[in-house]
């Protein structure tokens, strides 16, 4: 059931000392791979950085958030080329992108893998320790690894439906 799988993912931010098979990554980037995106333009370039030396020399990058540290493997995703023109108004890269890194998020849920999104980073630095060109900015980060039972966490709260949503008409 997806709900289960949404209702299991939380942000984690300790990661055990374990490594990610292949076969559950490749199924974590499958996810993402078949992700829609308006108008099918699938504008995005995922690096997926496993090298721990270089995860932990990209911790600075990454806020100085230690726990990135802990992670597997990060998953920087990068806008490639321009997204459908959504509501003749903007360029809807962005958003094709944050569906295909969500989809990656409740694919790792479902198999028991942690992530967490990371919005905190330097994008130049970035770009300069992975050789991103600057067509190709960075537009969010996922850490992805096993979640260290020894620090469980509650899930954040969230507002009521009532206040997220209104019917028929705009009500503010
Ligand atoms: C776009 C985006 C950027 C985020 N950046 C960070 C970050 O840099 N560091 C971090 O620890 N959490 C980050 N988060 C995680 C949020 O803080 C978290 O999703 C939110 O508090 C809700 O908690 P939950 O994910 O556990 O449900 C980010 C989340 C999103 C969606």
């Amino acid at each position: 059931m997806i709900l289960d799988a949404i209702k299991n993912r939380y942000s984690v931010r300790h990661y055990k000392d374990q490594p990610v098979e292949d076969d559950k990554l490749a199924e974590v980037l499958e996810a993402g791979r078949l992700a829609p995106s308006g108008c099918n333009t699938q504008p995005w370039k995922l690096v997926v950085v496993r090298d721990r030396a270089v995860i932990r020399s990209m911790v600075h990058a990454i806020g100085g958030q230690q726990f990135v540290g802990q992670a597997r493997v990060l998953v920087v995703a990068c806008k490639n080329g321009e997204g459908y023109n959504i509501g003749h108004q903007y360029d809807g890269a962005i958003i094709d992108i944050t569906i295909a890194l969500d989809h990656m998020t409740l694919q790792a849920a479902s198999m028991d893998l942690g992530t967490c999104w990371l919005g905190n980073y330097d994008g130049d630095e970035i770009r300069a320790l992975l050789d991103i060109p600057p067509e190709n900015p960075v537009v969010a980060i996922l850490a992805l690894g096993y979640p260290d039972e020894n620090h469980p966490q509650q899930p954040r709260p969230r507002k009521p439906l009532g206040e997220l949503v209104c019917w028929e008409k705009f009500k503010g």
